[in-house]
């Protein structure tokens, strides 16, 4: 049995000047942007502090091991063999993903999103100058899937990518083999590509798994390109460094005519931290999905005794949670009242498009202690 990972003390949380940390006042508890609130893995820092210690702080050279240390990785956690040769970083998820969409799809076409999603799947766009045509996601009992008919329908009327989130931001959603198989299925039938985010990938709950979508089929292969960081898992946004993984030559020469520059934008602690992560973090994962896993159970156990009335199913994989807030009469955008009121910050669940009226997500990649607060918090706000 794995110990469960510490999350940092509250002041020391607040000496940090991240996004999650310094955007509110301290009476506020934020469990809003998707940072966490661990220390770093030991081969990380100490790899990090070599760095600072010896000024080494320059560009990234043209070859590293970072491609082959992901496809170790990706061999250990989801028996995936990528090869590192088609391996391709830079900056971050979103530029992948920003320059892939203008890799695969002129100015004015179609884009598939699947709202609520995360909200830069809105807004890339802007970057691209493409349009993007939402197909909601269907909820039912067993939870959220893949909207499989209207994603067709879309392909049909012109839509010439999908912009997959697996697992999906924010549900927690680890879409199934057979369903990422079906879409490979009807990606092909229509010529479309699938962009697959897969950042959130190495966090699988216990009992829940993650498939990457370029092994689902031999079609998945011919029509997908995966988008890869270690910096959800491992808490490196800031390091900038992300990657692009294809599997068939059609898909690896999209990869290798987007322009150098793209590359070269790749930060350098990113590709050091990434090598550290991929290589030598298992033990710290392993201990930070425990976290995840004992937080979630008690989310569930907080919601139902504080605030009765919030719906919310566990994700598969990551440490966000889609709470929907609905029954409790606080209209569509209940994170304003509950920032203002309970003073925890929160992410509206409009962000993620119309279906997210009367959500909010919550981040409970924190303590239990933290978690516990502002749970309660926003429990004193229920009549
Ligand atoms: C699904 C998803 N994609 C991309 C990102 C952002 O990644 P990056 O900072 O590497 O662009 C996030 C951040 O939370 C995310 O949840």
């Amino acid at each position: 049995m794995t110990t469960p990972l510490d999350a940092l003390p509250l002041d020391t949380l607040r000496r940090r000047s991240s996004t999650k940390w310094a955007t509110h006042p301290h009476d506020v508890l934020p469990l809003f942007v998707a940072e966490t609130d661990f220390a770093l893995a030991e081969p990380i820092e100490r790899t990090l502090a070599e760095a600072l210690r010896i000024g080494d702080t320059g560009y990234v050279p043209p070859k590293t091991r970072y491609p082959e240390a992901f496809a170790g990785f990706a061999d250990r956690h989801w028996g995936w063999q990528v090869d590192p040769a088609r391996v391709r970083t830079t900056c971050d998820v979103m530029m992948g993903v920003a320059e892939l969409i203008r890799a695969t799809a002129q100015p004015g076409e179609k884009v598939v999103i699947t709202s609520p999603v995360y909200p830069p799947f809105f807004d890339v766009h802007d970057e691209s100058r493409t349009q993007a045509v939402d197909v909601p996601l269907l909820r039912d009992k067993e939870g959220w899937s893949l909207d499989l008919e209207n994603i067709e329908r879309a392909f049909a009327e012109g839509a010439v990518a999908i912009l997959l989130c697996n697992p999906h931001n924010p549900t927690g959603t680890a879409h199934s083999r057979e369903t990422l198989a079906e879409l490979a299925r009807i990606a092909d039938r229509h010529g479309a590509v699938v962009i697959s985010d897969e950042i959130h990938a190495p966090l699988a709950m216990p009992g829940a798994s993650f498939t990457p979508f370029l092994t689902a089929s031999s079609e998945a292969e011919q029509v997908g390109v995966s988008v890869q960081s270690a910096s959800k898992a491992f808490n490196l946004a800031g390091l900038k460094c992300a990657h692009l993984v294809t599997a068939s030559d059609r898909m690896t020469r999209i990869v290798q005519d987007i322009p150098m520059e793209v590359e070269w934008r790749t930060g350098l602690f990113g590709i050091q931290a990434g090598i550290a992560a991929f290589e030598e973090g298992d033990a710290w994962l392993d201990a930070l999905v425990a976290r995840l896993a004992s937080n979630q159970t008690l989310l569930v156990d907080l919601l139902a005794e504080h605030v009765p009335g919030a719906v919310y199913e566990p994700g598969d994989a990551g440490f966000l949670a889609w709470v929907d807030l609905n029954l409790l009469g606080w209209g569509d955008a209940p994170a304003q009242r509950i920032l203002d009121e309970a003073r925890v910050a929160l992410v509206p669940g409009l962000s993620f498009g119309q279906a997210g009226a009367g959500f909010a997500r919550i981040n409970y990649g924190t303590g239990p202690e933290i978690l516990t607060e502002a749970i309660e918090r926003i429990g004193r706000l229920v009549g």
